[in-house]
């Protein structure tokens, strides 16, 4: 590659990250198949898969990742708002892992970076809304138990010792192994002769076309990895229940938004950049494994694929950025039946054993 274009590049990829247009139309917008699995260190997955299934990763030992991100649900939690920790509650839905590893922002509000699983984690492990605990914490608890221990030195060597942040490494490895896994949307897409169920075949082409779905939801995941504001009504429960609604000031706060107290409603991605115009901005989400994943949305505020489709067809809601469609009661359906194919069946995933503290609790 020359200097030029990679300053080109490099110009281009710092335009998308600031949520601007590219000034030059490289290629229209499309669909990507599924890359090959992550090449991930055995040893280290491992121990993140006990980690992710860990109650004592919390701060009274009561909940794991799996607690809100259910295997069963696509690592959703099949709720339209996220539970918290004991003694609060959150104000958004809790999204699936599936194929996680390759998103660009991360969070309905796009506050961090896909690249950085682990900081992600770290937000999971220690903010008092969702597991309340720290990394010394948890570092001594892992010590105190043996068989974690020896999956730890596995991992990390025979001399070392439970350390925070490697704990969120741990985990983020183990992420790293959750693909979507391949659908009929893949082979097409790859170029396989398949025989496509005709509904199928009609949406893909809506979706592409008359829809504009995939000038925002594109790439591999069907995710551009920015904030748009599609007027998705608030859900009343954030309003009516003090206990979301202390989480979602102390999330402003936390964020250093001015004036944070008056801000009521989730104003999404504004959050991140305390741009007036990005209020009301959510990253579009992930097209992958949707039949496991509803509710939908960042408030669950869509019981079912029809609502989100029927409410993308009418334009949004208020201050949306999205125009009618006019599409036929027909071609919904088939935008339906386009999505559903785009989510394979989910692997089994086996819990791992419950282990116990060490008894005598003796330093090792
Ligand atoms: C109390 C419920 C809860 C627990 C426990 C929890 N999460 Fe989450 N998780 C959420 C919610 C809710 C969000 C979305 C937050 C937002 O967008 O503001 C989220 C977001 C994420 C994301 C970003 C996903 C995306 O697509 O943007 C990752 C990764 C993640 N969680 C991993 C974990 C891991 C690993 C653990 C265990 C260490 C964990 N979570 C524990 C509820 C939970
Ligand atoms: C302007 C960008 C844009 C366009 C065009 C667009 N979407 Fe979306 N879509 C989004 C955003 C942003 C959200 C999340 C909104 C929120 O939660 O507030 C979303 C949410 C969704 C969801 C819910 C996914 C989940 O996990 O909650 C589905 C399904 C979806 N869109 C399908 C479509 C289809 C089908 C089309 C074409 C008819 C389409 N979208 C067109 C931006 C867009």
């Amino acid at each position: 590659m020359s200097g030029w274009q990679r300053m080109l590049g490099a110009v281009l990829t710092g335009c998308m990250l600031g949520g601007m247009a590219a000034p030059v139309a490289a290629q229209p917008p499309r669909l990507e198949p599924l890359p090959a699995p992550a090449t991930v260190k055995p040893a280290l997955a491992k121990l993140g898969w006990h980690l992710f299934f860990e109650p004592r990763l919390s701060g009274d030992g009561s909940r794991s990742c799996a607690s809100c991100h259910l295997p069963s649900r696509g690592y959703a939690d099949g709720q339209p708002l996220s539970r918290g920790y004991n003694g609060t509650e959150y104000f958004r839905n809790a999204p699936g892992l599936l194929s996680v590893r390759l998103k660009n922002r991360l969070m309905w509000d796009g506050r961090l970076d896909g690249a950085d699983l682990p900081t992600a984690v770290r937000d999971m492990v220690t903010e008092a809304h969702f597991m309340n605990a720290d990394g010394r914490l948890i570092q001594e608890r892992i010590r105190q138990i043996p068989e974690l221990l020896a999956l730890w030195r596995e991992a990390f060597g025979a001399q070392s010792q439970p350390y925070g942040p490697q704990i969120f490494v741990a985990i983020a490895e183990f992420l790293k192994t959750l693909d979507g896994g391949d659908t009929l949307v893949d082979r097409v897409l790859r170029g396989d002769k398949v025989a496509l169920p005709a509904a199928v075949r009609e949406g893909m082409t809506v979706f592409s076309g008359k829809g504009q779905c995939i000038r925002c939801h594109n790439g591999v995941l069907g995710t551009d990895g920015k904030a748009y504001r599609l007027g998705v009504p608030e859900h009343p429960a954030i309003a009516d229940e003090p206990l979301r609604m202390i989480t979602l000031l102390r999330h402003h706060a936390t964020m250093g938004v001015p004036n944070y107290m008056a801000e009521r409603n989730d104003p999404g991605n504004y959050v991140v950049s305390k741009d007036p115009s990005d209020r009301g901005r959510f990253l579009t989400p992930a097209l992958r494994g949707l039949t496991h994943t509803g509710p939908y949305m960042h408030n669950g505020m869509f019981a079912t694929l029809d609502e989100v489709v029927a409410f993308h067809n009418q334009g949004g809601g208020p201050g949306s950025e999205l125009q009618p469609l006019g599409l036929s009661t027909r071609e919904q359906a088939a935008l339906v039946a386009f999505l559903r194919a785009w989510s394979a069946p989910l692997r089994a995933m086996a819990e791992p054993p419950a282990y116990d503290y060490w008894v005598t609790g003796a330093a090792r």
